[in-house]
């Protein structure tokens, strides 16, 4: 009660909302936030903040500033903001903020200064752009995007002519990824100089990898941290070009001139390692940090911390002792005024965490800061080390900022989430796992939660598999939104069995070729404990959902005894068919998981196979499949579609023409939570029957489960 109360009085200084429930209409409408980016003397953060109106079924958006001292309140500069891209400080002077005006077919540079909010167009790209870098010099102010390049180097353009057929021929593998099939056209990184003034083009806009055969930012997700500038170089990261893409994920550094000129060069990181990533400069720019892993093949091997000497011809030293720190950064960055001190941002228990590193001093090994909940990105204010600008979230909180103060070792509340639930909505557990290893877990309560009433239970699976449930917001897939969801809610508990991150290597690489045992057996002794531990989960009435790996395991227990304590699952583009992985794009990732290609090792992809156990299927299924699912194709809902039709078990397909492996537009994110929660409804309902489907038609769930515990070694392990 307390929590609530102090939560609603912020919410009034904040014109935050805080909500004792949410709905999936909300939190796709709700206000999302970018991080808050401060500017070079530290007293002002810029952001943006956008909302999609089901009502007039557009984008609304506002770029803001909020001082950076107690008690300050957000200043709205632009409101008609939709159209904002990417945003940075133009750096040459401390109020103005250049960004992309993406309204047209041609991406626009314009700046606005954040104080009297008067702005100008400053340049327009010859066609799209996205990602924006700033470094302000001597020389001027370097602007660096990226775009995709045609052969001849050019930006694409528009206007260029469509082809006379559409036929797309190929004699090597990797023909498409994520969503698009490959053309001739490759990603590549796109600046120009401006004068400090931002008046006068002192350099017009220049492919760097012009003639360098080589792909950044990294596709499908092109990322600004792919890139970094220095007053007279950059770093770009690019898969290696001499290996196949389908089947490494090995990237290189390569320190380049500002020209359309440059020479591949040698790369800093030599062959041999995997995938590296967010390269960066430090202060002077003699040194290059980065993240390192050091298996070829493997996306999810851990990060280690790497510094490259400019001075000493490029030598690197990994700066983390090897793997003693045996957590996986997902980002790096300097000190703003030395050169011996880095910041990190990565996974930890379930959360996102910032550590300090000083490199100075050999042994040292990152040192944690105490955040609360998930920190998704940090800025350092003004030119010490002392305070740090916190872009953080929660599974209660949408994105809220809050200022790090390493003297006190602690953070003080900025400015409020949009979107706050109490934080008694969400509790954690842990418990005995496979190998006897203890598996972490969140619970989230619905709203008005009463412990000595029964609720259905919704158990979310993730995907990856090597990825995590971590104390976040989510727009998709938001636990407190299948909390509050359905006439009497659920409890919701998302569990992160072996093969989760933020929990150690060992943890992370032990799913590999096991993806239907340990983490299957993790899942059955947490819903074991679950129901053991926590008397108002009602066991008549559980459902299961997941998507892409998670959705491989719903339809692995959908074929297991398992299957049977659930009233309903859920698959979205999850796997029906482990052979057909190979029907994929990036070879790499079967070859790793399931030890070998599928030529190499049949065997390997046939092991853990959820159409091995079909002819078990009985519970009420809904499929959810995507068109642009080049990832997982959407062959892999059809056959799971068809095979539930064929036996009789109710069952629904979604299709969306217009989405990836992810819903990403409001519209048909509004339908995918509207056709599931109507259906998990209908099963899990107080008065919906409690007959069971399949075999354990005549025992209770927690009979069935039960001997599911007593038999899953077994039942794995055959
Ligand atoms: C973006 O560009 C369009 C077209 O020039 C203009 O009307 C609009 O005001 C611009 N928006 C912003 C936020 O700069
Ligand atoms: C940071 O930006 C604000 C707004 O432009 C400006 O007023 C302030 O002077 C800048 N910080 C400093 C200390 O210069
Ligand atoms: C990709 O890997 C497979 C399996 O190891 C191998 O047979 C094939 O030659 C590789 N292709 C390339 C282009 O390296
Ligand atoms: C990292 O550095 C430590 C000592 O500084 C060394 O023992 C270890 O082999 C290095 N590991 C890698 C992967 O470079």
């Amino acid at each position: 009660m307390k929590t609530l109360l102090r939560s609603a009085l912020l919410a009034c200084f904040s014109s935050a909302l805080l909500v004792s429930a949410i709905s999936y209409d909300d939190v796709i409408q709700a206000p999302r936030r970018s991080e808050a980016v401060p500017n070079k003397s530290g007293t002002l953060a810029v952001y943006t903040e956008t909302s999609y109106s089901f009502s007039t079924r557009a984008w609304s958006g506002a770029l803001k500033t909020i001082a950076l001292e107690a008690g300050a309140e957000p200043k709205t500069v632009i409101a008609d903001a939709a159209d904002v891209g990417d945003l940075a400080w133009a750096g040459s002077d401390d109020a103005t903020v250049l960004y992309l005006n993406t309204s047209g077919e041609y991406t626009a540079l314009w700046s606005v200064d954040v104080g009297s909010g008067a702005k100008a167009k400053i340049y327009e790209f010859p066609g799209s752009v996205s990602l924006l870098k700033t470094h302000a010099s001597a020389a001027g102010v370097r602007v660096v995007t990226s775009g995709w390049a045609t052969p001849a180097g050019e930006l694409l353009s528009p206007d260029a002519p469509a082809k006379e057929d559409t036929g797309l021929l190929y004699d090597s593998t990797f023909v498409r990824h994520w969503d698009y099939w490959l053309s001739e056209n490759r990603k590549s990184v796109f600046g120009l100089l401006l004068s400090a003034d931002l008046k006068t083009v002192k350099e017009p806009l220049t492919n760097y990898l012009k003639g360098l055969g080589i792909e950044s930012p990294i596709m499908p997700f092109p990322s600004a941290s792919d890139f970094d500038l220095a007053a007279d170089k950059l770093v770009v990261n690019a898969k290696a070009p001499e290996l196949s893409p389908a089947n490494n994920t090995a990237t290189y550094f390569y320190v380049l001139k500002y020209t359309d000129t440059n020479e591949p060069g040698k790369p800093l990181n030599k062959a041999g390692l995997g995938a590296c990533s967010s390269p960066v400069f430090s202060p002077d720019a003699t040194k290059i940090a980065g993240l390192v892993m050091l298996e070829n093949g493997y996306e999810s091997d851990q990060n280690i911390v790497y510094v490259y000497d400019l001075n000493d011809g490029g030598a690197g030293k990994n700066v983390t002792y090897g793997r003693a720190f045996d957590r996986s950064p997902g980002a790096v960055m300097w000190a703003p005024d030395r050169e011996d001190y880095l910041v990190l941002v990565g996974e930890d228990v379930g959360k996102e965490v910032v550590w300090t590193l000083d490199i100075s001093t050999p042994g040292l090994l990152p040192q944690k800061l105490s955040t609360t909940h998930s920190v998704s990105s940090v800025a350092f204010i003004g030119s010490s080390t002392a305070k740090l600008l916190l872009s953080s979230s929660a599974i209660v909180k949408s994105t809220y900022f809050e200022i790090y103060d390493h003297a006190t070792d602690s953070a003080t509340l900025l400015l409020d989430a949009p979107t706050t639930l109490p934080e008694s909505r969400v509790g954690e557990f842990w418990f005995t796992g496979s190998r006897e290893v203890k598996v972490h877990g969140f619970i989230v309560y619905p709203e008005n939660f009463d412990p000595k009433k029964k609720y259905p239970l919704a158990f979310l699976i993730h995907g990856g598999p090597q990825s995590a449930w971590t104390d976040s917001w989510s727009t998709r897939w938001n636990p407190a939104v299948w909390a509050d969801n359905g006439p009497d809610g659920y409890v919701v508990v998302t569990i992160n069995p072996t093969g989760s991150t933020s929990y150690g290597k060992e943890f992370t690489d032990k799913i590999q070729n096991n993806w239907g045992s340990y983490p299957y057996i993790d899942l059955v002794l947490g819903l074991e404990y679950c129901y053991k531990s926590f008397e108002f989960i009602d066991t008549e009435r559980m459902i299961a959902a997941g998507a892409s790996y998670g959705g491989y395991m719903i339809n692995w227990i959908q074929g297991s005894a398992l299957g049977r304590v659930f009233k309903a699952l859920v698959t979205h583009d999850g796997v029906f068919s482990t052979l057909n992985q190979y029907g994929s794009e990036e070879l790499y990732f079967p070859a790793h998981d399931f030890g070998g290609s599928f030529v190499e090792n049949t065997r390997g992809y046939y092991k853990f196979n959820p159409m091995n156990r079909m002819y078990h299927w009985a519970t009420p299924h809904f499929i959810v499949h995507n068109a642009l699912d080049y990832r997982l194709p959407e062959s892999e809902g059809l056959l799971a579609f068809n095979v539930l039709q064929e036996l009789g078990v109710p069952s629904k397909l979604l299709h969306f023409p217009d989405e990836n492996h992810w819903v990403l537009k409001p519209d048909n994110s509004r339908r995918w939570h509207k056709e599931i929660f109507e259906f998990i409804n209908t099963y899990s309902s107080a008065s919906a029957s409690t007959k069971r489907s399949g075999a354990g038609e005549t025992k209770t769930a927690a009979q069935i489960l039960e001997e599911v515990v007593d038999n899953v070694e077994r039942e794995i392990f055959f």
